[in-house]
């Protein structure tokens, strides 16, 4: 008899494995292709920067002349004069002493960050908010031993100062989202700062995933309004690149010293190539735009087409026979959406607009907490707000329309 393939052998086990996952509710697909951006609220190029012609052109040069990769890790010597680059456009928002660094993408800066902060100190607790990226319980819980990191409840004062009240390690690193990325929250500036001010040996470690770029100071934690509340406590900030800033990568912000201690251990830099001089170029250009009257006057755009997309949806969820609950925070392009009576009918909605040719992703368990799988919804200046208003106004009377057959039916 012939051995089976390697190919039969996978095919054999994964139709096993994928018809337990799809039992379940759990298989996850490839997303849909062809959505023109104007219908798309699956992205989060809420600036448009990955379209921005003057970003696109400085990564072509770079690519020219550089090449179109990198060849080595940065520790071999990866196109310095380009990072510098990098540098000089950062530095406008840079406080006194801190330096970035950009690595491959933010999943791979937040490990970085928590490689050096262990090198530096070793016998530090971390108190992770529990509905954080994926990314950051994989930087912290994959590393520490699991007595040494704490999980409080998403953006809680009362359990996390609990947690705090209780330890005896002489540093405390809190670690948060600016804009929650599922919940479309921000992240409470008050709350973390009484935290500190409260527990002797508290620092911030804040990923800026959905934030970096979307303010004057480009970073959530230096705005006017939070800067002089969460600066005193920040260690450590993740700017993520790949979607504000329009390219890819994370950018860690750090003081000169973790900088340094991330070339000591961090696997994301030692052990991987560099990012290509294209990225390199065109996430130094957008920064340099973003910080000054080209970003302000895209963030003012956003803000009021954010507005204009919360107003209408609420309107027409509002005149729908099914009950949504929904949450649409002031200046947060995030935002979601889950019908009162259960799962199947979200992702009816979805599957409505996916029909009309609207992108609006079903996020499922366990990305979310089961039970409140929802439309994640993201705005970003390439929308078509009416039209896609229009299309969930259709969509919601088709959604509305089974319901009400269904009732007839019983
Ligand atoms: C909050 C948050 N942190 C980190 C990441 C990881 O960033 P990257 O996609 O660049 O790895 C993401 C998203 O993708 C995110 O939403």
């Amino acid at each position: 008899m012939v051995a089976p393939s390697p190919t039969e052998f996978v095919q054999r086990q994964s139709t096993e494995v994928f018809d337990r996952l799809k039992a379940a509710g759990l298989l996850r697909c490839d997303g849909p292709t062809g959505v023109p951006l104007s219908y798309d609220l699956g992205n989060n190029d809420a600036l448009a920067m990955s379209q921005c012609g003057a970003v696109i052109s400085c990564g072509v040069d770079a690519a020219r002349a550089w090449g179109a990769g990198s060849r080595s890790s940065r520790l071999l010597g990866s196109s310095h004069a380009l990072h510098d680059r990098l540098s000089s456009a950062t530095s406008p928002f840079l406080p006194d002493g801190w330096s970035s660094l950009l690595l491959g993408s933010g999943s791979s800066a937040n490990q970085a960050f928590a490689e050096a902060f262990a090198l530096l100190f070793p016998n530090a607790e971390v108190f992770l908010d529990h509905r954080c990226h994926a990314s950051l319980h994989e930087a912290w819980r994959g590393q520490r031993k699991a007595s040494s990191v704490l999980l409080f409840r998403h953006r809680s004062c009362h359990h996390l100062l609990e947690k705090l009240r209780h330890s005896t390690a002489e540093v405390k690193l809190i670690v948060v989202e600016s804009l929650h990325s599922m919940d479309g929250d921000f992240e409470c500036a008050e709350t973390l700062a009484a935290c500190c001010r409260e527990v002797p040996g508290c620092m911030i470690f804040v990923d800026e995933a959905h934030t970096a770029g979307n303010y004057d100071s480009f970073l959530w934690c230096l705005s006017e309004e939070n800067r002089s509340l969460l600066f005193p406590h920040i260690v450590g900030v993740m700017a993520g690149c790949g979607k504000a800033v329009g390219v890819s990568g994370g950018l860690l912000v750090v003081p000169a010293e973790l900088k340094k201690a991330c070339f000591q251990v961090a696997r994301g830099l030692i052990y991987t190539t560099a990012p290509s001089p294209f990225v390199v170029a065109a996430v130094a250009k957008s920064c340099e735009l973003l910080v000054g009257a080209e970003g302000k006057k895209r963030r003012a755009e956003l803000e009021k087409m954010t507005e204009a997309f919360q107003m209408g949806l609420r309107n027409l969820l509002a005149a729908a026979t099914s009950e949504w609950t929904f949450s649409f925070q002031a200046k947060s392009p995030v935002m979601w959406l889950r019908s009162r009576s259960g799962v199947r009918r979200t992702r009816q909605l979805a599957e409505e607009l996916g029909r009309l040719g609207v992108n609006a992703p079903f996020i499922r368990a366990p990305t979310v907490p089961r039970g409140t799988e929802r439309l994640r919804l993201s705005v970003s200046l390439h929308l078509d707000v009416s039209t896609v208003l229009q299309s969930f106004r259709s969509a919601l009377a088709a959604v509305d329309q089974s319901l009400s057959s269904e009732k007839q039916e019983k």
